[in-house]
């Protein structure tokens, strides 16, 4: 089977992350990336070996650089299957509309909204329902999260209602512009956009949710307090987490104490860009009391929807259709085992 041929618009945190995680699968090309400045990102991705394609207006400024392009974003349309955007949040209408006269599909992220593409993604939870379309949306870094936990939970016992709290990253590490850097800004508009973007995958999930933004660029921590249907043991709980796809375990008492050490075990993992593609449980702070369920959660928010861009494109280029397979190879690829 021919390979699936990928260009990326946006390459940023996410971005360059797809573009990597893309250019490790054995049944896709990475055509190449877009630029609209040529800084040190895009020179980093010249050094990697990876195509240039930049909007018309940006042409003469690579040409000034003397930073070679493959062409303008019109030329990588024509060369590709599917384009993954990766732009910022919100100018995803603009380059829907250019996909679709390009006649490529597109897959967008979390920064739009559901009525973007009408059909939102999650590897476990709706791999099927992207097969075959021409646009799909990967749900943000916080909503991935809650999919992978949640899914499981709801399968086995049946989630009357989740309550959420996400104490959110201020930013993320190579970003200098946002904070607090020194407090801690609870959302005020209540409840928070994550219950429906997550009921934008399961639609029968009562969930409510809150958020406070706080002074770290590391990873997001979520309190989860749902109640089940009927009663469960903690130790059950820990085997569906166990084996959940992309869910980790770690443990307090083995000195994983905070966000600050799980980064250290993805650094000792020898993850591309230390990155940590799990949703991190702990397992000692997983407890059920009757049939009400608490566990702490952590999220990457740079890596952890990279996996599902992957598996979303098999999905909609019908290339798998099985989606634990296609979760398998993608894990395989980047190197996501459960040991
Ligand atoms: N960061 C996260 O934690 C995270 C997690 C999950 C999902 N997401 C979602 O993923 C998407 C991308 O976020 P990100 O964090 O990767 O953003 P980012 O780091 O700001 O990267 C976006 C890149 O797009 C380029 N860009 C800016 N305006 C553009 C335009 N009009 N056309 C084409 N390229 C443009 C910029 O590069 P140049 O202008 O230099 O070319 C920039 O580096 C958003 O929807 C976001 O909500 C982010």
């Amino acid at each position: 089977m021919a390979k699936i041929k990928v260009g990326i618009n946006g390459y940023g945190t996410i971005g360059k992350r797809v573009a990597s995680a893309v250019a490790a699968q054995d049944d896709m090309e990475l055509v190449g990336v877009t630029k609209t400045r040529p800084n040190f990102e895009a020179l980093n991705a010249v050094r990697k070996g990876y195509d240039i394609y930049v909007p018309d207006s940006s042409v003469e400024a690579f040409r000034d650089a003397g930073v070679k392009i493959a062409g303008t974003l019109k030329d990588m349309y024509a060369k590709v299957d599917i384009v993954v955007d990766c732009t910022p949040g919100n100018v995803g209408e603009m380059y829907r509309d250019q996909y679709k006269e390009a006649g490529v599909k597109a897959i967008f992220q979390g920064g739009e909204d559901h009525a973007l593409t009408g059909i939102s993604f999650n590897s476990t939870a709706n791999y099927s329902e992207s097969w075959g379309a021409q646009l799909s949306r990967v749900v943000s870094c916080n909503t991935t999260g809650l999919l992978r936990t949640l899914y499981p939970i709801d399968k086995k016992y049946k989630i009357e209602n989740a309550y959420v709290t996400i104490v959110r990253r201020a930013a993320d590490p190579g970003d200098s512009k946002n904070g607090p850097i020194n407090g801690l800004e609870p959302s005020v508009s209540l409840p928070t956009h994550h219950g429906p973007d997550v009921q934008s995958i399961m639609p029968w999930l009562n969930i409510s949710t809150m958020a406070i933004k706080a002074s770290t660029t590391l990873m997001h921590v979520h309190t989860v307090v749902a109640q089940l249907s009927q009663p469960a043991s903690t130790d059950e709980i820990k085997e569906i987490f166990r084996k959940a796809p992309r869910v980790r375990l770690v443990r307090s008492k083995d000195g994983i104490k905070t966000t600050a050490q799980i980064m250290e075990l993805a650094r000792d993992l020898g993850r591309d860009r230390s990155d940590m593609y799990e949703i991190i449980v702990w397992e000692d702070g997983i407890k059920v009391v009757g049939n009400t369920l608490y566990y702490y959660q952590a999220v990457h928010q740079e890596s952890d929807v990279i996996p599902e861009n992957i598996d979303c494109i098999r999905s909609m280029c019908k290339a798998e259709s099985d989606p634990c397979a296609s979760v398998r190879k993608t894990n395989a690829a980047l190197g996501i085992t459960k040991e």
